[in-house]
C-alpha cells in the first residue's frame, strides 16, 4: 500500500488521496470521472447546471464505465428574496449583448435555475456512493443522503464553516483556499464581495488542528505532486483538484477556454460576480473587466447567472472567450500540457509526490 494511503482513502475506498472536483458548466464528462476513479482517486460529476434527466444519464454512464466509488456534486443555494435591476446594470447587460450581436434583453427571466430537489432525487434514486456539495450546510439533503448510506463531503472557506459542517455530520471537509478556481464556497456572501479568501497554506492546518476527527481535503492551487505533499504535510488527508483537469483529454471545456487556460499568467485569475452573482475565480476578460470597471452590483445568485446565460451561449457559438466564464485557480500558469489523460494526471501527482519525499531522505 502506498505511503500516501490516508484515512480519507480508507473511508472512501480509494487508492490515492486525490478528488477531482465536480465542476459545473459542462467540462466534466462521465469519461473523466470514471478515469479518475479507475486511477484510484475520487471522480466527481457536476450536478449543478444540468437537468435531472441529463444528470441521470451521466450517472448511469459513469456506472457503466467503472465499478469504483464516485461522487456527485450540487451547489446548494437559497432562492433570493428580492433583487433590483438598476438602469446601470441593464445598460451593461445590453451593451454586452450588442457586442455579441444579440437584441436588447426582453425583460423575461427564464429562470433556468437548478432544480436542486429534482437533481438530488436523481442522486438518491441512482444510489450514488458519495454526495458532495458547496455553498452551505447540507440540511435535509444531508439527512436523506445519510439515511441512504451515502458519504457526504462539504466545502468550507473558514473555520466557522468547517465546524458547522462537522456538527452537521459530514464525512470529510474540503478546505477551499483563496487560490481555488470557480465559485467560492463561502456560505454567506451577501456582505462579502469576494467571499472569504484564506490561502490554502493557512486554512488547511487551521482546520486540521481544530477538527482532528474528520478528514480534511485541501483545495486551491494544488497543481502537482509537490502541492500534494505540501497539503498532506499541513494536515490534509487528501487534495481536491479542479483547474489541472480542465485541459485533460476527457475534458469538454470549450476549446477557446482551454486555449486561454494554457496561455494564462498567474495574474489573470480574478474574483468576480459578473457571471453568476456569487464570487468565483476566473481569467479576466472583456465581460469580467467591464463589470468591474463600472462598479456594478451583481444580482443575487442564480439570477445574474440566468441573465448572462445567453451571452455565454452566444460567446461559445462564436468561439469568443472574452464573454465566457473562464474559471481557473491561481495555479493556472503551471498548466503546460493539453491532452494528458485524466489517469496520467493522477499518476503524475503520485509519481512526483514520491520523488519529493525521496529527495528528503
Ligand atoms: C471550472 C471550475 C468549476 C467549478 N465548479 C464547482 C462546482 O460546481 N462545485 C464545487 O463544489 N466546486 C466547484 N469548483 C471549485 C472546486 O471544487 C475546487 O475548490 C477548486 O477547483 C480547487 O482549486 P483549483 O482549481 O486551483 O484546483 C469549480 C472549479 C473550477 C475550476
Amino acid at each position: 500500500m502506498s505511503r500516501f494511503h490516508t484515512r480519507f482513502c480508507q473511508a472512501f475506498s480509494l487508492r490515492v488521496p486525490i478528488v477531482q472536483a465536480g465542476m459545473a458548466g459542462g467540462m466534466v464528462t462521465p469519461e473523466l470521472v470514471a478515469a479518475v476513479c479507475e486511477a484510484g482517486g475520487l471522480g466527481t460529476l457536476a450536478g449543478a447546471y444540468v437537468k435531472p434527466d441529463e444528470l441521470r444519464q451521466a450517472i448511469r454512464r459513469v456506472k457503466a464505465l467503472t465499478k469504483r466509488p464516485f461522487s456527485v456534486n450540487l451547489l446548494l443555494y437559497e432562492e433570493p428574496e428580492s433583487y433590483t435591476v438598476t438602469p446601470e446594470w441593464l445598460a451593461w447587460l445590453n451593451e454586452m449583448r450588442a457586442e455579441l450581436g444579440l437584441a436588447p434583453w426582453n425583460g423575461e427571466i427564464s429562470s433556468g435555475a437548478d432544480d436542486v430537489e429534482a437533481n438530488f432525487a436523481v442522486i438518491l434514486e441512482e444510489q450514488v456512493p458519495v454526495f458532495s456539495f458547496a455553498f452551505g450546510l447540507p440540511g435535509k439533503y444531508g439527512e436523506a443522503a445519510k439515511a441512504a448510506g451515502m458519504k457526504l463531503i462539504g466545502m468550507a472557506t473558514t473555520l466557522e464553516e468547517a465546524k458547522a459542517l462537522y456538527a452537521a455530520g459530514v464525512d470529510a471537509i474540503v478546505a477551499q483556499g483563496a487560490e481555488a478556481g470557480g465559485h467560492r464556497g463561502t456560505f454567506r456572501v451577501e456582505d462579502k464581495p469576494t467571499g472569504d479568501c484564506i490561502g490554502t497554506m493557512a486554512l488547511v492546518p487551521l482546520l486540521a488542528d481544530a477538527l482532528p476527527d474528520i478528514p480534511i481535503v485541501a483545495a486551491g492551487g494544488i497543481m502537482d505532486g509537490r502541492g500534494l505533499v505540501a497539503a498532506l504535510s499541513l494536515g490534509a488527508d487528501a487534495i481536491q483538484v479542479g483547474t489541472r483537469f480542465l485541459t485533460c483529454r476527457e475534458s469538454k471545456a470549450h476549446p477557446a477556454y482551454q486555449a486561454r487556460l494554457l496561455a494564462a499568467k498567474e495574474t489573470d485569475p480574478q474574483i468576480t460576480r459578473a457571471f453568476s452573482g456569487r464570487p468565483a475565480r476566473g481569467l479576466a476578460n472583456r465581460l469580467l473587466n467591464s463589470f468591474a470597471e463600472r462598479g456594478l452590483t451583481a444580482l443575487p445568485y442564480p439570477l445574474q447567472n440566468s441573465l448572462t446565460r445567453e451571452l455565454r451561449a452566444e460567446a461559445a457559438r462564436r468561439n469568443d472567450a472574452e464573454y465566457m466564464s473562464l474559471w481557473a485557480g491561481q495555479g493556472v500558469a503551471m498548466l503546460k500540457e493539453a491532452g494528458e489523460s485524466a489517469a496520467e494526471i493522477v499518476a503524475s501527482y503520485m509519481r512526483q509526490a514520491e520523488q519529493v519525499i525521496m529527495r528528503w531522505r
